[in-house]
């Protein structure tokens, strides 16, 4: 996906032409990845733009922010307010949104508490991730010889920009050895997640993901299919899980901002289940689909619309830190 390099990005405050939007080669985040960050989805439904749960992404962002003591200079809900001035200020109908709070220009040590804590909101268009047709016919991943960080190294909780080191590995080797994902062991070999999305199997009607202990980013994702999946009926166990039950899931699939809910045809070239997507991923994705376009009541309060009036009070918006 090229970027178009035009439209306008948020710096600090400012709205600043897309080729303007510039750091020092000296800021600390680009040496020591010190940066934070979220990837959140607006949606174009038939009701207008609709931001999907911006409230949980900003949350997370913060939490993000707390783990390692970059508390951004601006409130929840100014940064709240700050992506829907920008989706509007592009005058996006659909795009993914990229907020990030890094560690910017002053002293080039390992020890990053001198630097500035600045932050930026980048906006594009980004389609299905692993392509249109993914959705439809799933995708052929393999299981990573990468492993997920060990708990208490680098923490799986917070979205930073150096956990990706090891997403940018297990992503390479997966596309090198010509498929379209891997999927990573924690380091007690059971099963954590993929370079980018969160991991789910269906066996006999249930539905298992790893918990976050598995070394996994607690995605927003995969909260919103436990609750699709429960309101469905589904029993949902979050449980550690042995890498061989992939092999032997009636159906697996990927979920993630960037992937949606992708199906899984196989693993290291095992067909799981018929080979194709199977019935309950279908289920599922039509919930998920069905909910962030709009075409259902949005009974759990998820979607933000971007161009009605004022942006929406954020939960808790008064203090800093303030809770989605
Ligand atoms: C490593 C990793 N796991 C899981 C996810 C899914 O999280 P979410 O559903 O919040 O996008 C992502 C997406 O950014 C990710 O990078």
């Amino acid at each position: 996906m090229a970027f178009p390099g035009t439209g306008k990005i948020w710096m600090n405050g400012q709205l600043v032409e897309w080729a303007d939007a510039k750091i020092h080669i000296a800021s600390h985040v680009i040496h020591y990845g010190t940066g934070v960050f979220e990837g959140a989805r607006c949606y174009e439904t038939p009701r207008g733009s609709a931001c999907f749960r911006l409230d949980a992404h900003l949350r997370r962002l913060f939490d993000s922010s707390k783990i390692y003591r970059m508390e951004p200079t601006y409130s929840f809900k100014e940064l709240h307010k700050a992506v829907i001035d920008t989706i509007r200020a592009n005058e996006m109908k659909a795009c993914y949104i990229r907020p990030i709070v890094y560690r910017g220009y002053s002293a080039l040590g390992v020890n990053p508490l001198p630097n500035p804590i600045d932050t930026a909101i980048l906006l594009w268009e980004w389609g299905a991730y692993l392509g249109q047709d993914a959705l439809t016919n799933g995708v052929d991943v393999c299981v990573s010889s990468w492993q997920r960080a060990a708990p208490n190294t680098f923490p799986t909780l917070a979205k930073t920009s150096a956990n990706y080191a090891n997403s940018t590995l297990i992503k390479m080797e997966a596309v090198i050895e010509g498929y379209s994902e891997g999927i990573a062991l924690d380091t007690f070999g059971l099963l954590s997640e993929g370079s980018g999305q969160n991991l789910f199997l269906v066996r006999r009607d249930t539905l298992y993901t790893p918990p976050i202990t598995a070394s996994v980013l607690p995605g927003i994702t995969r909260d919103s299919v436990i609750t699709l999946a429960k309101d469905l009926g589904f029993t949902v166990r979050e449980e550690m899980l042995p890498r061989e039950l992939l092999y032997i899931a009636d159906e697996a699939f990927f979920v993630g901002t960037a992937v949606e809910v992708t199906p899984i045809r196989s693993v290291d070239k095992i067909s799981i289940g018929s080979g194709r997507r199977g019935p309950i991923t279908e289920a599922i994705q039509q919930a998920f689909f069905d909910v962030v376009n709009a075409r259902v009541e949005d009974k759990h309060g998820w979607l933000e619309y971007v161009y009605d009036g004022e942006p929406r009070q954020p939960a808790g918006a008064g203090t800093r830190t303030a809770r989605a």
